[in-house]
């Protein structure tokens, strides 16, 4: 392709990413290859002032301080489908279009949601951690007992209540549907999809905590669902109900979540994700009945590559100076600041 132009890679992303960066002659760097390191502050702040193109995952937080300091930067193109770390007013107001990665973890995200659901309410990490120390020594009919997720003894469906019915919240409903569960889903940009599509019925948000056996957690991370589940949202819960986090951790308020654990307001709790990530609320890994997970829902060999060649097409889109295929400001092409940058 031969194209000329410098590409900033906060940290190393799957190697088919890179290659499809490196094939375009532009020159690539990796600013921090440890996997267990971030990005120092002050090599994010030289990467984005000497590049053309960034490629951030969401640890980089990016807001004007970062933004600012790359004059001549076409484009960010991240490799998440999330981008909360991003100030996109920011990013549109100085002209700088930027890009995700939708749709290709969907299912993957939605896989592993239904495997935290399971091992919260059948206690497999508990009862793993049970063998591995030992403790096995009679089988008993009262061992990690857990809650049902199909019908069970009791006949009774289960009711899975999804707030946030995009691209993951229904296919998670989807996943619902073959387990035979009542799904309600609260979702106020989508109320027509969920009265649409014949798998969920809408709730508002008391009515879905107080009804569901299941409640998971599949909204952006906005100043609307920031501590959407706060001490009142797990009050109202069943104390047999478990909550299951896979979107992002300030959607729910995990002091007070510690707390509901802790008091037995709900039976449990799995997350992906963490308020203060990758800090927990103090008292949460002490809690037995939450399944405490590094943020990997995405994380299968084809959907993280998936994820990076996505990421990488966007960021050789924004070289040329041509609309990025999953760019989430496109308002931004229209603007002065835009076309100044790209010398149109
Ligand atoms: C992961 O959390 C993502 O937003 O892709």
């Amino acid at each position: 392709m031969g194209l000329n132009g410098h590409i900033f890679v906060t940290r190393r992303i799957p190697e088919a990413g890179l290659e499809i960066l490196r094939e375009s002659g532009a020159a690539v760097t990796v600013s921090q290859d440890d996997e267990e390191k971030g990005v120092e502050m002050s090599d994010l702040l030289a990467g984005i002032g000497g590049c053309d193109v960034l490629v951030p995952l969401l640890t980089e937080p990016l807001g004007s301080e970062q933004l600012e300091a790359g004059p001549g930067l076409l484009g960010i193109a991240q490799m998440a489908v999330g981008y909360n770390n991003i100030d996109v007013d920011a990013a549109t107001e100085l002209g700088i279009p930027v890009a995700n990665t939708p749709g290709v973890l969907t299912e993957t995200t939605a896989d592993f949601t239904w495997a935290m659901l399971m091992a919260v309410a059948r206690r497999i990490p508990e009862a793993h951690n049970y063998m591995v120390a030992g403790r096995y020594k009679l089988w008993g009919p009262n061992l990690f007992l857990g809650g049902d997720i199909g019908r069970g003894a009791s006949g009774r469906r289960k009711v899975i209540g999804i707030i946030g019915y995009g691209r993951i919240g229904v296919a998670v409903a989807r996943r619902a549907t073959g387990f035979d569960m009542e799904i309600l889903a609260h979702d106020p940009f989508n109320r027509e999809g969920i009265e649409a599509d014949g798998m969920a019925d809408w709730a508002e948000l008391p009515e879905l905590l107080e009804r569901s056996d299941f409640v998971t957690l599949h909204p952006p991370l906005t100043p609307e669902t920031r501590h959407m589940i706060d001490e009142a949202a797990l009050r109202r819960m069943k104390s047999t109900a478990y909550l299951i986090n896979a979107a992002r951790g300030p959607v729910v308020d995990e002091t007070a979540l510690v707390r509901a654990l802790s008091k037995g307001w709900i039976a449990g709790a799995a997350l992906d994700v963490f308020e203060d990530e990758p800090a927990m609320a103090p008292g949460l890994a002490e809690q037995p009945t939450a399944v405490l997970i590094p943020h990997i829902a995405s994380a299968s060999h084809d959907t993280r590559s998936k994820m990076a060649t996505m990421a990488a097409t966007n960021a050789i889109a924004h070289l040329r100076r041509e609309r990025a295929p999953n760019v989430v400001n496109p308002e931004v092409y229209d603007t002065e600041a835009y076309r100044r940058r790209a010398g149109k």
